[in-house]
């Protein structure tokens, strides 16, 4: 007796149809406050997949500071605006990155969405859901703060990463970040990974101090993802403009983001969602 899924199989060998894969999956990384290393896990982690085997994108939403770019030492040419108004296509757009991640720039076609014409917002999202085939993950990694660009992220997105540090600003940052998401987007699974920590049972603290006020005003828990120790390799490998877990391989740093890397590929993936879905989501937030 035949099973629905070998009836399909059979369905597209006949028909020389591949089977419909499922949509990428979408993470947003972000922080309430700037600087704790957004980028750096974006990128790292992101090169980290690519070498697991995940068809990896990394969007730079991060608007107007063009920092992905930095820290691969790869400067795309073109970004979402040129697709917005049809003078390329999104293939065109998409660079490749190492190890054959891909890297697209956000940069000011973002800020543009709400003066945007209907049949411009259509063409972008009908672009950025051709990605849907192409890519398994795509790691968005947005500004820091509550800004009303970062927020259309967090508002459409159903996983984030909340990136902190133990410093009392970033944590009390991170919690106001945290508010506003679980008020504005409930459904959004919401991971935290402490950075630039001696080690891990300081970052578990900082997820136990964080997760106690979350659990007593919020009514819900933070799903902790892992933590990056303070190591001197990152900035270093920033400066030489390689990703870390290819400038510093062993360091304490790339060790972490792969663990981190196979934690995200073993949580239980939202069951909808997609580029497509999701942009068209926060493109419907700019036009209200
Ligand atoms: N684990 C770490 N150990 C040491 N230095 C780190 C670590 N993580 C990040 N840094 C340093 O912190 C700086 C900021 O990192 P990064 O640019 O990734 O942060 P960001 O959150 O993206 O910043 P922004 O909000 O400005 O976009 C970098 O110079 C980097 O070298
Ligand atoms: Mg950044």
């Amino acid at each position: 007796m035949y099973d629905q899924a070998e009836t399909l199989r059979q369905l597209s060998a006949q028909t020389n149809v591949p089977p419909q894969s499922s949509p990428a999956r979408v993470i947003a990384i972000t922080s309430g406050k700037g600087g704790v290393g957004k980028t750096n896990l974006a990128v790292n982690v992101g090169l980290a997949l690519a070498r697991m085997g995940v068809r990896t994108g990394v969007l730079d939403a991060d608007l107007g500071m063009g920092n992905v770019d930095i820290v691969l030492g790869v400067v795309p040419q073109f970004n979402l605006s040129h697709v917005i108004y049809g003078q390329k296509r999104m293939k065109d757009i998409l660079v490749e990155g190492p190890e054959s991640m891909k890297i697209l720039a956000g940069c000011s076609g973002l800020y543009e969405l709400a003066n945007l014409s209907q049949w411009r917002l259509q063409r972008l999202t009908n672009a950025l859901g051709e990605l849907d085939d192409q890519l398994d993950i795509l790691l968005i990694d947005t500004g820091a703060g509550i800004s009303r660009n970062v927020l259309s992220f967090l508002l459409s997105v159903q996983e984030v990463i909340v990136i902190t540090t133990n410093e009392p600003t970033s944590i009390t940052d991170t919690y106001g970040l945290i508010k506003v998401l679980n008020q504005s987007n409930p459904n959004c699974k919401v991971s935290l990974v402490v950075n630039m920590v001696r080690n891990q049972r300081e970052a578990e603290g900082v997820c136990r101090k964080l997760n106690m006020v979350v659990e007593k005003f919020l009514h819900t828990q933070l799903d902790y993802l892992g933590y990056m120790p303070f190591d001197d390799a990152v900035a270093r490998s920033v400066q030489q403009q390689k990703p870390i877990l290819q400038a510093y391989p062993y360091s304490p740093a790339a060790r972490a983001i792969a663990q981190m890397a196979a934690a995200i590929c073993e949580r239980p993936r939202p069951a909808s969602g997609g580029i497509r879905e999701i942009f068209a989501r926060m493109v419907q937030l700019f036009s209200r």
